[in-house]
């Protein structure tokens, strides 16, 4: 332990950071780190941009903050109703919030009072999928499924009723479509078993995220279960925290399948890292019933201030001025292909996945069964400090419930130019080099262990 008096996860001691611009930044020992994952998923136009600054600065000297149920204020109108055009006009209703876990309590809660405004207070349970990740507050840590991060807290946590996604990477029927079929229908039976009269709603990420490495569910698998939402009658949350405001290539994830949800919400990329902004979008309906059963019954502090809704509508036009999200397709393309590239050379990179400037690594210890390496190896963690010391910042998680399926993600700011995505590649091949080499090492050592302990000492 250092002697520091912040705390956070366990692990090494860090870098002091220093300064930040475009894609770079520099600890005050002077290396530079290429930002391969935007902090968390989260700094979609990278660092140190003077729009943004300009415009944060122009709304503190007008108002830093005003209370939402004293004022209205016009950079939270003007973000309102970008927000609802970015989904087409489909989602027409924005509550705001400051981060991720705040827009997914948000809608948890939103979803139920619903119910309750409608004559359907027996409607008391989510279904969500494991893995997954919604969020650290209890409520959105109750619809998470990563078990590390439940496990100390279930005896406080109300768990939704957790069910398997596709997995196109280990499924073993016939083909993706036959998989999504057995899943759909194993799904349409948990439901069925709990009781569909109990079911609030339906939440899950459209893209995955870090929880399962950017794992694609895909059109089939999220228009079933846009029906079996609709056959019971309950509601569909996509939880956009980390795909929403571009981050796929379109404004949210949702909009690549053609399913449309109930209620939507979004957060990182929309403040971009300077400053915390987070929305619920829902359907005008469903706002109507619950403002006329007396108001939502829900709010925090910091909601809808001035300055986080200036700084959310400065990140979207620049977004829009742009075109970044044309330069994510065309970005993500190159990353795809450079990715690929890299995962032929090893074996140990089971699968490559992802969409847009949203891309997974699945590190296996057996290609043909698919075996993940061992937990205790530690095999994200290796992988994302040597990449670091290359230079390169990458996003370490595990796929399989949080317990083991090491990957990690790279998912560079949005406004990456094509020479650095290059660089990137470069960088995460050296590290992988390394890593690679670290493996033949290791099994070097084991196959010597046996002869070594039989060789006579003298
Ligand atoms: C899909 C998803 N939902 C919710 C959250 C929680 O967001 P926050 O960390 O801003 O509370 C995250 C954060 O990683 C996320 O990726």
């Amino acid at each position: 332990m250092t002697n520091s008096p912040l705390f956070y996860q366990a692990g090494p001691a860090l870098p002091d950071i220093s300064h930040a611009d475009g894609v770079t930044l520099w600890d005050t020992r002077g290396k530079h780190y290429l930002d391969g994952c935007a902090g968390a998923i989260s700094c979609n136009l990278g660092h140190g941009r003077q729009d943004i600054r300009n415009a944060m600065l122009a709304q503190l000297d007008r108002v830093a903050f005003t209370y939402r149920t004293q004022f209205e204020n016009a950079p939270a109108v003007a973000l309102a109703h970008a927000l609802v055009d970015m989904t087409e006009g489909l989602l027409e209703k924005v509550f705001f919030v400051s981060s991720g876990s705040e827009a997914v309590e948000s809608a948890l809660k939103l979803a139920r009072q619903f119910f309750v405004a409608t004559g359907e207070p027996q409607r008391r349970r989510f279904v969500s999928l494991r893995p997954s990740y919604h969020g650290s507050t209890l409520g959105a840590l109750g619809v998470t499924g990563y078990h590390p991060l439940e496990a100390p807290f279930t005896a406080l946590t109300q768990a939704s009723l957790k069910v398997p996604g596709p997995d196109f990477y280990r499924h073993r029927d016939a083909d993706d479509d036959a998989h999504v079929d057995r899943v759909l229908a194993e799904t349409r039976m948990a439901i069925e078993t709990a009781g569909p009269e109990s079911i609030i709603a339906f939440v899950l990420e459209p893209v995955g995220g870090a929880s399962t490495g950017a794992r694609l569910l895909g059109e089939r698998y999220l228009k079933g279960i846009r029906t079996l939402c609709d056959e019971h009658g309950c509601l569909l949350i996509l939880d956009e925290v980390l795909t929403g405001v571009g981050r796929t290539g379109a404004w949210f994830a949702f909009q690549h399948y053609g399913v449309v949800p109930d209620l939507l919400v979004t957060a990182k990329g929309l403040g971009a890292g300077y400053y915390p902004v987070g929305a619920l979008l829902a359907r005008d309906d469903i706002v109507a019933a619950v403002m006329a059963s007396g108001g939502f019954q829900h709010g925090h502090t910091y909601a809808g201030n001035p300055l986080a809704c200036a700084t959310g509508l400065a990140v979207v036009e620049a977004i829009r001025r742009e075109r970044l999200l044309e330069n994510t397709r065309a970005r993500g393309e190159q990353l795809e292909t450079g990715l690929r590239a890299l995962a032929e050379r090893y074996p140990w990179v089971g699968h490559v996945r992802g969409l847009g400037l949203l891309w997974g690594v699945e590190l296996v210890a057996d290609p043909a069964t698919r075996r993940p390496f061992p937990a205790e190896q530690n095999r994200f963690a290796q992988i994302t400090a040597l990449a670091k010391e290359e230079g390169l910042l990458i996003y370490p998680r595990r796929s399989l419930d949080g317990v083991a399926g090491d990957h990690f993600l790279v998912s560079p700011p949005l406004t990456i130019h094509a020479e650095e995505v290059e660089t990137l590649l470069e960088r995460l091949g050296c590290a992988m080099a390394r890593f690679d080499r670290a493996l033949v090492d290791a099994a070097d050592d084991a196959a010597l262990t046996p002869q070594l302990k039989e060789a006579p000492t003298s």
